[in-house]
């Protein structure tokens, strides 16, 4: 890979004024000064599918998959949530039984083993589809309605265990099960506890807030935890803020509140805390990562606010070399920011309690991408000793109200000069080819182009590729490419071309837009989830699972999922033998249950599609990218 970075200088040397775009790099720089990093050459082991807009999954030859589970599955032993007369009617009786039953729109997926040997999966819920749910919502949700919407979000932590036949199936009534909803209490902690702008009527500490909302994208930590994170958690919140303070009304705005998403979850109408008429601070108790013990229901999910507020997607982790933990994290917005926080302490391999409040102090740093394929990761606040410390260049408001770094990170963010990206969607550290990968969704509202984010009106989305200087995660310096810009071979305009490490491809790569999220397997290829494939701007087929192979150049399809989904939460078995993923509100798009465009995953007389975490596996049993 290493000589991939040259490719690019030579071939935009060659290329530029072809491709009409100033996508690659910058002259000065030279072979030798280029990073070494690791290459995963390993063949993909299938045959690519392509884009398609059939109503079922589609694999490559010689797998399956199998529904592990969906939404409204009883966790608890009892009832199932009857989603067949949910459609009808909604009755508070209902909203106890999906407080232990799987939540709505899975997204994040992760797979671990508990120290005996059993095998968990803790799954986002990101948000509801009320026009999909129910037959009829009118002008805004009933009370019973918004209430199942608030605790159909939040996790699901869920003991899984495998089929003779390969599948996997989850355990009802697992001692490990549990939920966390958007009324579940949690903590906060970090340099933002406490502050006054955390504090409300409900709780005069800023310490402690009911409910996680909008959890989107997670990573896992070196110690078992699970750090699931409230992307669009604006969307809940309603009502004038004419009557707010102009600190309170321009930081609510920058965050884009009050939403007018609110409506359709309802939350506003029936639970003050929602609406900025009634509650200006709870809006800034959302926007956090939330950091989870799946091992044990009893800690609450603690927020934790040295990691920055915004529209988190993701964070993940990696250990530097020098023991600190480094997470990576994106702001999924359009023009918005990709981050990392540095911990000030170390991991520490054999004492999980030394590890628990880790990610309380350390230093939080925005992405500056230069248009010399350079980079630099600029500080916004290191927290130490519980004191903040702000970069001191960061305008005066944040040197007087310092936890504003936290509370504001996109106000201080814009006021370092960081980079405005194209929706910066997961962000993970290849532990194979030991560099970073960012995933830009699309952003159709771009005028003006940068190195970075090369294309004007970007609808299909691109993948940036960092490497940290000296492969350090910790390192303040880096180099990044664009191994792929997505894309459809045969458009006829080259902004809508798929471009592969810097090269046009043959109609024989199948066409991919919207990144959102990756795993990688054992040879360190990308596995990418996408968000958006279905759009008529972009390749008007289902979304589903692409692998990009960085030691062989080489893009591949692996799984079509059905109208309307999203496919999330990309994640192998730790043996590799299976892929989970989540297929995320299916039949979305269609304005009512009277036009879906498909009912998977089907069964029990269903009227309304289900959002479902399924398992992909080889018939011959082997690996799945063997
Ligand atoms: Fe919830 Fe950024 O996808
Ligand atoms: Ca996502
Ligand atoms: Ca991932
Ligand atoms: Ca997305």
């Amino acid at each position: 890979m290493g000589e991939y970075f040259g490719d690019l200088l030579s071939r935009a040397l060659s290329r530029r004024a072809v491709l009409k775009t100033a996508l690659f790099g910058a002259a000065g720089l030279t072979l030798a000064s280029l990073p070494k990093v690791g290459v995963a050459a390993t063949s993909l082991g299938f045959s690519t599918i392509y884009p398609n807009a059939d109503d079922k999954i589609t694999l490559p030859a010689g797998f399956e998959h199998g529904v592990v589970i969906r939404w409204g599955d009883a966790l608890d032993g009892g009832e199932n949530l009857d989603w067949n007369r949910i459609h009808q009617t909604v009755r508070a009786a209902d909203v106890q039984r999906q407080r232990y039953c799987f939540g709505y729109n899975c997204d994040f997926v992760g797979y671990q083993r508990t120290p005996n040997g059993k095998h968990l999966l803790v799954v986002n819920h990101e948000y509801t589809n009320p026009e999909l749910m129910f037959e009829r919502v009118g002008d805004r949700p009933s009370q019973w309605q918004a209430a199942l919407q608030r605790e159909a979000h939040g996790l699901s932590i869920v003991e899984i265990s495998k089929n003779a036949n390969g599948g996997w199936r989850y355990v009802n009534a697992s001692p490990y099960n549990y939920r966390i909803t958007g009324s579940t209490p949690c903590e906060i902690s970090g340099p933002a506890k406490g502050h006054p702008l955390l504090k409300t009527a409900a709780d005069p500490t800023g310490r402690r807030v009911n409910g996680t909302l909008n959890n989107c994208a997670a990573g896992k930590t070196p110690w078992g935890t699970v750090l699931t994170c409230e992307e669009n958690f604006h969307s809940y919140f309603g009502g004038s803020d004419r009557n707010l303070t102009e600190l309170v009304k321009t930081l609510h705005r920058r965050y884009g509140l009050p939403s007018p998403r609110a409506d359709r979850y309802g939350f506003y109408f029936y639970e003050d805390r929602f609406n900025l008429e009634k509650e200006p601070n709870e809006a800034f108790r959302f926007g956090w990562v939330v950091e989870v013990d799946p091992l044990n229901p009893t800690r609450l999910p603690i927020k934790r606010t040295a990691l920055g507020r915004f529209r988190h997607e993701a964070a993940t982790t990696v250990i530097a070399p020098d023991g600190r933990v480094v997470v990576y994290m994106g702001d999924d917005e359009r023009f918005e920011y990709a981050y990392k926080f540095i911990t000030k302490g170390k991991y520490r391999a054999n004492n999980r309690a030394a590890n628990l409040n880790l990610l309380d102090q350390g230093d939080l740093y925005v992405a500056r991408f230069n248009d010399d394929l350079t980079g630099e990761w600029r500080l916004i606040a290191r927290v130490s000793d519980n004191k903040i410390m702000p970069n001191p260049s960061l305008p005066d408001i944040f040197q007087k109200e310092p936890a504003l770094c936290f509370i504001n990170t996109r106000g201080a963010a814009d006021a370092l000069g960081a980079t405005k990206m194209d929706r910066p969607e997961d962000f993970e550290w290849n532990p194979v080819t030991k560099s970073v990968w960012l995933a830009l969704t699309y952003n159709e509202k771009r005028k003006d182009s940068d190195r970075a984010n090369p294309r004007p009106e970007n609808a299909m989305g691109h993948v940036i590729e960092i490497v940290e200087q000296g492969n350090n995660p910790a390192a303040l310096q880096f180099r990044w490419a664009l191994p792929l810009l997505c894309g459809d071979p045969t458009a006829p305009e080259t902004s809508r071309q798929l471009v592969l490490y810097g090269r046009p491809t043959n109609t024989k790569v199948p066409a991919i837009s919207a990144p959102d999220n990756f795993t990688f397997d054992r040879a360190g290829n990308v596995w990418i989830a996408t968000d958006g494939n279905g759009a008529s701007s972009r390749l008007g087929k289902n979304d589903g699972v692409y692998v990009l192979s960085p030691g062989r150049r080489e893009l591949k399809m692996f799984l079509s999922a059905v109208p309307g989904c999203e496919v999330c939460g990309p994640e192998f078995s730790s043996d590799y033998k299976t892929f989970f993923c989540a297929i995320q509100h299916p039949g979305e798009g269609a304005k009512s249950t009277a036009d879906l465009p498909t009912r998977w995953p089907y069964g029990d007389q269903v009227v309304v599609p289900r959002p479902s975490v399924i398992a992909v596996w080889r018939q011959d049993g082997r690996e799945v990218s063997a």
